[in-house]
């Protein structure tokens, strides 16, 4: 049973020369741990002697504890009679809350984030909304499909219109996927496994994000026979801890594909992030920045700097990945198929298209505008692909993300190309107005979206949508239009060419 500690005990421990806190019943010494935690030493200070629980969990997945704190960090359980009690009275915000219209009564993509925006902590908000510099991508990243017209086509029986089709062989129910977005709980506690079950009612792709607030296992516990996940990676500077990850991921058979992210080697500047900072320090980083901050290499200790959420999560990612280096090495960790997340140039996509062996698919994504601002939105990519190098459709599939808010927008990408569509802020939304139900709701309207928009331009099935129901004039106007690039490509390639 161990020892049992009262509240008042507890809370004489609040200094940095002994520091206790509450977590999950337990009282545990974090002390030693205080110059190592990768969300910085102030915000345990902040709960030091106190019951940080409601704190701390909805950003740490399980297992977070065991990995960073020896066993005896743990001295033993709190008497929960001496805990203060949760007062009974509702606050005001509450019962705002509580009046607010059901997730059922939204009608599409903005409703719902307004609904979530009044529903969600300010930390959560800015997190999921923030983006890079004057966030010019993440506008543009939908503003760009308005700019894209649709052709109709009339006197076509569109009655039985399908929205199924596969994504790297696995059938799946609508072309739409869950991009890989960190921190689900923050938005509701049933994080990614209320997302998890949402899409399984829709036949939905989703893929995890490396920074989940859930683990893998939890996500996929409760996953359909045919239910499609991926798993995104963030290469660890510490090698080793990705290598573990991808062990476990390795055993996941709901998990078909790694993503592996290359968009973001180092954070953007996110500002709304970074003005609600302080949430940014109680934040897990993956431990590898532990070992960044005792590399003497002069890298700055991005754990340490204000900066929010999405800093101090980026903290222990490697910033040094090549094509020659890290894919054959991800290649000896994994069987699964690799798609590469975040390419923004046709030049890449070519590139990716020569490492057939390896790379099944590619990304085409600015990070929805939270990496390189002024970044193309994938709509360009697509397009310069398919003026310069149109065999890549050819040789792996292309998805996109970023900017999807109507269905619309869905059919636009797949008349370019795309296979599969991904969005990243509607499910969180989704979660934040209204749990499980609320992502259901999203990948309902987007859904219906995209069905109607299939039968008003004529078209029965995703395959058959096609270049011939779009005028990109506009667009094209905007494109890259230098050379092709394609002769300047890297010695490892022309190696293997
Ligand atoms: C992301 N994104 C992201 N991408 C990734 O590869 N790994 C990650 O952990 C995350 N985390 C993350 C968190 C949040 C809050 C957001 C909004 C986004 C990027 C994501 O996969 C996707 O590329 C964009 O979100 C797509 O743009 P939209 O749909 O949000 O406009
Ligand atoms: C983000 C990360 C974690 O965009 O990818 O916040």
């Amino acid at each position: 049973m161990g020892k049992v500690f009262d509240a008042a005990e507890v809370a004489k421990h609040n200094t940095p020369s002994s520091c206790w806190v509450v977590l999950y019943g337990k009282v545990y010494d974090v002390t030693d741990f205080l110059a190592e935690h990768p969300g910085g030493s102030k915000i345990i200070l902040k709960l030091a002697g106190k019951d940080a629980t409601e704190e701390y969990d909805p950003i740490h997945p399980p297992g977070t504890l065991e990995e960073n704190l020896k066993p005896e960090a743990c001295l033993g359980n709190i008497d929960p009679e001496t805990l203060p009690k949760p007062t009974a009275e509702k606050t005001e915000s509450e019962e705002q809350k509580e009046s607010l219209p059901p997730v059922q009564a939204m009608l599409n993509m903005d409703d719902i984030e307004e609904l979530a925006t009044k529903k969600v902590s300010r930390k959560a908000w800015a997190y999921y909304y923030s983006a890079s510099d004057d966030k010019a991508s993440k506008s543009f990243n939908t503003q760009v499909y308005r700019q894209i017209l649709l052709r109709p086509r009339v006197f076509i029986d569109c009655t039985n219109c399908d929205l199924s089709t596969s994504l790297l062989g696995h059938k799946v129910g609508v072309p739409i996927y869950v991009s890989p977005a960190a921190m689900a709980r923050l938005a509701h506690p049933a994080g990614e496994a209320g997302i998890a079950e949402a899409c399984r009612s829709f036949g939905a792709a989703q893929v995890i994000s490396n920074n989940s607030s859930m683990t893998p296992e939890q996500i996929v516990e409760g996953a359909a026979p045919d239910q499609v996940f991926g798993w995104q990676l963030y290469v660890q500077i510490d090698r080793k801890k990705s290598e573990a990850m991808l062990a476990r991921i390795n055993k996941l058979d709901a998990i078909k594909f790694i993503v592996l992210t290359l968009d973001a080697p180092v954070p953007g500047k996110r500002e709304d992030d970074e003005r609600s900072s302080t949430i940014g320090e109680s934040l897990p980083v993956p431990s590898a920045v532990k070992e960044r901050k005792r590399s003497a290499d002069g890298t700055p200790d991005v754990s340490q700097a204000a900066g929010g959420v999405g800093k101090t999560l980026f903290a222990g990612t490697d910033p040094s990945l090549t094509w020659n280096e890290t894919l054959p090495w991800l290649a000896t960790q994994t069987k699964k198929p690799i798609i590469l997340k975040g390419l923004q140039t046709h030049e890449d996509a070519y590139i990716a298209s020569h490492y057939t062996a390896q790379v099944k698919g590619i990304i085409l994504s600015n990070h929805g505008g939270r990496a390189l601002d002024t970044a193309p939105p994938a709509v360009h990519t697509l397009l310069e692909i398919r003026k310069y190098c149109p065999q890549v459709f050819d040789k792996i599939e292309v998805w996109v993300d970023g900017g999807i808010r109507r269905g619309t927008d869905v059919v636009k990408a797949l008349c370019l190309g795309a296979r599969g569509v991904g969005i990243g802020r509607p499910p969180l939304w989704g979660l934040g107005a209204g749990g499980v139900e609320g992502v259901k709701r999203t990948l309902q309207i987007l859904s219906d979206e995209t069905a109607t928009c299939m039968r008003l331009l004529g078209v029965q099935r995703v395959e058959d949508l096609g270049p011939q129901h779009i005028n990109t004039r506009i667009v094209e106007q905007q494109i890259f239009d230098g050379p092709s690039g394609l002769d300047t490509t890297p010695a490892v390639l022309k190696s293997k060419l």
